[in-house]
């Protein structure tokens, strides 16, 4: 028995498996898509340690023939070097047109091999099992591909759906409570951003979550996979109402970039300061009541998470240098960054150009 999501998108729909233990079966799952028992498989170290001999028995109990790349962990191997090395290692495998690629792991993994589906023989199809509560919850749904630049996140990169999403809770039991808070970050963004019960549920339950209660993660990973394909379903390239995913992440990818990409910040956790960020920011335009912004904040302190730019270690450009990385942002049309504002907790709306020295001003105080 598992959950399933379908994300419409006409030919190049999929389906979300959501469950536990899926890993063991991943074979039933993938040897409907092959056109030949072979499939490539691109992982990091960390997950290849714990995971990858399940992945690995699932598959060979159906002859599958196996391929393994194994990449370093972290944020950095969304870069141009390892996108050449996935590459090339895809083509000297000589994995072909009708072959697919696993993306076995995280949002960095999920992300680059996504990207490398994309330009490997002008397109080749791939699956994603997502092994992070991020990965499950966001980056491995929606087709949104690529690595990072020397001038700021996910700046290079394709929209390319997978063939299927493969979720099995169990892999978050091995997660670090670092990471899962991390990826709690997006999870608290999807009622936020559109669903005030969804944002109260957690505010009772989310501790459980973290704590390893499995009912409640896989509850709140399907719940989270629905809105998700939903705002895909509507908005595949982010023409409109997609962008509401992006909540809190202008203020995110600008922080990511200053403390360069490092494990000073994880980008989960620079979501969750955004959000507070944003709604900060939205009380101060007048349009969210006054005593919402300390409500996430509460929520954010009470999870244990990072709150406010104090709660980065080390040192931060001031507010001028910041606002000039989220000048940097892929949404900026003209030098003007549309910003994702709240009229109330589950009440997201895009608003297209904002007084910027009002966002200097929240900065300001939240770098104290
Ligand atoms: N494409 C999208 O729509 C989208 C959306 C959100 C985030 N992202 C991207 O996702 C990335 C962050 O993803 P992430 O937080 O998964 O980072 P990650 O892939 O670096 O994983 C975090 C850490 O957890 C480890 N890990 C993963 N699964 C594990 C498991 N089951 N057990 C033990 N350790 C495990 C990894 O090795 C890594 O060290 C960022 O690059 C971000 O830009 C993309
Ligand atoms: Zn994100």
């Amino acid at each position: 028995m598992h959950d399933k999501v379908d994300v419409k998108l006409g030919n190049r729909s999929y389906s979300i498996h959501i469950g536990t233990d899926l890993l063991k079966s991943a074979g039933d799952f993938i040897l409907p898509l092959l056109r030949r028992k072979k499939v490539a498989i691109i992982t990091d170290s960390n997950i290849a340690a714990l995971h990858l001999n399940d992945l690995k028995q699932s598959l060979v109990s159906y002859d599958i023939d196996i391929s393994v790349l194994t990449l370093p962990p972290g944020e950095r191997t969304k870069s141009w070097e390892y996108i050449e090395k996935t590459v090339e290692w895809l083509l000297a495998e000589h994995i072909e047109r009708d072959d697919v690629i696993i993306a076995f792991g995280g949002g960095v993994i999920g992300d680059l091999v996504g990207f490398a589906a994309s330009i490997l023989r002008r397109g080749v199809r791939f699956v994603q099992i997502p092994t992070s509560l991020l990965a499950q919850v966001d980056s491995s749904v929606g087709g949104k591909t690529g690595i990072n630049s020397l001038n700021g996140k996910n700046l290079i990169g394709a929209f390319n759906q997978p063939q299927m999403v493969l979720i099995d809770i169990n892999l978050l039991d091995t997660l670090s409570a670092r990471d899962f808070l991390a990826g709690y970050g997006e999870v608290m963004k999807y009622g936020l951003l559109g669903d005030c019960d969804f944002f109260e549920w957690l505010e009772d339950n989310a501790l459980d979550m973290a704590k390893g209660n499995t009912e409640k993660r896989i509850y709140a990973v399907k719940r989270s996979c629905e809105m998700k394909a939903d705002i895909v379903s509507q908005d595949e390239q982010e023409k409109g109402q997609r962008a509401l995913l992006n909540l809190g992440h202008t203020f995110c990818h600008a922080l990511e970039t200053a403390t360069g990409l490092s494990d000073r910040l994880l980008h989960g956790e620079g979501v969750g300061i955004g959000c507070a960020l944003a709604f900060e920011t939205s009380m101060r335009l007048g349009l969210c009541p006054q005593e919402t912004p300390s409500r996430v904040r509460a929520h954010l302190t009470k999870m244990g998470m990072k709150v406010s730019l104090s709660d980065i270690p080390g040192n931060l450009p001031n507010s001028e240098e910041l606002i000039k990385l989220m000048k940097q942002d892929k949404k900026a049309v003209d030098g003007k960054i549309a910003f994702i504002m709240a009229k109330e907790i589950g009440n997201a709306f895009i608003l297209p150009d904002i007084d910027l020295d009002i966002v200097k001003n929240v900065l300001n105080d939240a770098l104290i």
